[in-house]
């Protein structure tokens, strides 16, 4: 890893203010370190339905999308409690669609004070399903830009 991931975990950490967890009263931030050098930051929105609770991962790259990015170096997850938490299977997946290869850094509530861990999404997706006979994905569109 050669960048130093300092700035995105201290976003992600301030993003899990922003959560909105009062059924697992357990709050996950989310910063995206752009391929432009912009952050984006998410937070987890929980539902009295539960099922329809979104990640602070996937609430991070929506909004990136929504505001045109589609390219991504890094997401920073710092969630409650010391340890990192690991992003879930349905966040690696939306992650694997913008950016396979963009790092992973997972902190806990202390952010870079504390215990980190860090990997890549494909590290995150052994035998990832990333694409299909004729389909045109984000990392496509970033190859031939
Ligand atoms: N959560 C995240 O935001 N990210 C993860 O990677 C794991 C789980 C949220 C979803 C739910 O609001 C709460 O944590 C408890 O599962």
């Amino acid at each position: 890893m050669s960048h130093n991931y300092t700035d995105l975990l201290e976003a992600a950490r301030q993003a899990r203010e922003q959560s909105y967890s009062p059924y697992s009263k357990f709050r996950v931030g989310a910063a995206l370190l752009c391929d432009d050098g912009t952050m984006i930051t998410g937070a987890n929105v929980e539902n009295a339905s539960f099922g329809l609770s979104i990640c602070a991962e996937r609430s991070a790259v929506v909004r990136a999308v929504a505001e045109g990015r589609r390219s991504f170096k890094a997401i920073a997850i710092c969630a409650d409690g010391k340890r990192p938490t690991p992003p879930c299977g349905a966040c690696r997946q939306v992650l694997l669609e913008f950016g396979p290869d963009m790092d992973v850094i997972m902190g806990g509530e202390q952010g870079a004070e504390g215990e980190t861990l860090t990997t890549t999404v494909r590290d995150l997706v052994p035998h990832a399903f990333l694409d299909f006979p004729g389909g045109r994905t984000a990392r496509d569109e970033t190859e031939t830009a």
